[in-house]
């Protein structure tokens, strides 16, 4: 007997930065998973991924039929998605989309579990986007301040780590990092400059209003998740020698005074949230120290903005490929579950 409980869930991208942590997110929350199809490109068909105890074998996305897929993670790139979201749609999975193919779209929900999940409640086209992970975090620490105290304005300062990039960006940086100990030359191909040792103010690609694709995301995908088109939004994005988390400096403007005291009572009850915010050496969150590797998003240097009347300053880091990427995901598919959701299975 089957359980109608159960579900086929496909990975697309299984063996990459994301993929690879979508799979162990499926395994440690215990998601009810009747069959695990993991799907990439031709070059890892027939690869073995571990789930749990078990390994299973990879399979080419670009001859696998979704018939029967009840939900499906995509983290494989833009174009990837765009060719493919449609089809797993069409034949009647749900797509839960890492990529910013169609996070823009008026019909496709853009969603952050503990900030907008009623955007659930409409998914015309079988798709919902998983938001940036720069702009996940970020959702997730100002969403409970914009609800009580309304934001009118973000200036953002990102120092993200290499991850976010992909599997090829953290090989390169742990290469870099060998070769210039040994006074060898660094050799740059994932990024246009030497990443070791080094920070990169490029993120995406540079557009005509000299701000980068990156930033421009914090921008249009915080005004769709918050429901907020008027919010003010000013980002620059940078690339360090991190290998997981990304850190974020920012700085808010609110309608209503807010003070440092009032904004830590909030956050600390926040969904998602972990404040760490002692004024003393080390009681702060860091990539290494606090994110990589767990899921919440921890706040800290919460203090009042000294040049600004209504203004408020917080260091935000998370771990970018879990909740900033695969968690989230995970988090949608349990969220369409918990509301039933699905088209199958439910
Ligand atoms: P593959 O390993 O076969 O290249 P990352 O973000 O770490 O670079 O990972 C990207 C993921 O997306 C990998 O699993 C990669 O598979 C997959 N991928 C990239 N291009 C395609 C494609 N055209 N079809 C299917 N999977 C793809």
């Amino acid at each position: 007997m089957t359980n109608p409980q159960e579900f086929v869930v496909a990975v697309v991208g299984a063996t990459g930065a994301v993929g690879e942590v979508m799979l162990s997110v499926l395994q440690e929350r215990k998601f009810p998973i009747k069959k695990l199809i993991p799907l990439a490109s031709e070059r890892s068909a027939g690869k073995q991924v571990d789930f749990g105890n078990h390994k299973i074998t990879v399979q080419d996305l670009a001859t696998f039929d979704p018939t029967g897929v009840d939900i499906a993670l995509f983290s494989a790139g833009g174009s990837t998605s765009k060719e493919y979201a449609p089809k797993f749609a069409a034949a009647g999975a749900i797509v839960i989309d890492n990529s910013s193919a169609f996070r823009s779209d008026d019909d496709v929900p853009l969603v952050v579990s503990e900030v907008n999940p009623e955007a659930l409640g409409s998914i015309p086209r079988g798709i919902i986007a998983n938001p940036n992970c720069s702009t996940m975090q970020l959702m997730v620490a100002l969403a409970p301040i914009h609800r009580a105290y309304g934001i009118t304005r973000i200036n953002i300062a990102t120092y993200q780590s290499v991850s976010g990039t992909g599997q090829k960006a953290m090989e390169e940086l742990g290469k870099q990092t060998a070769a210039i100990l040994s006074f060898q030359d660094p050799d740059p191909k994932v990024y246009p400059v030497q990443i070791a040792f080094n920070v990169i103010p490029h993120g995406g690609d540079f557009l005509e209003n000299g701000y980068t694709s990156e930033e421009m995301k914090l921008v249009w995908e915080t005004r769709k998740i918050l429901s907020a088109p008027d919010i003010q939004v000013n980002a620059t994005v940078v690339r360090v020698p991190v290998f997981y988390g990304h850190s974020e400096a920012v700085h808010i403007e609110t309608r209503d005074k807010i003070t440092a005291a009032q904004a830590r009572a909030l956050l600390e009850n926040a969904p998602g949230v972990e404040v760490v915010d002692e004024h003393k050496a080390g009681a702060y969150p860091t990539p290494v120290t606090h994110a990589s590797g767990n899921d919440p998003v921890y706040v800290g240097r919460i203090r009042e903005d000294i040049s600004h009347p209504r203004g408020l300053d917080l260091w935000v880091v998370s771990d970018n490929i879990r909740k900033g990427a695969a968690l989230n995901a995970v988090q949608l598919a349990e969220l369409l579950i918990d509301r039933k959701l699905l088209k199958k299975g439910a």
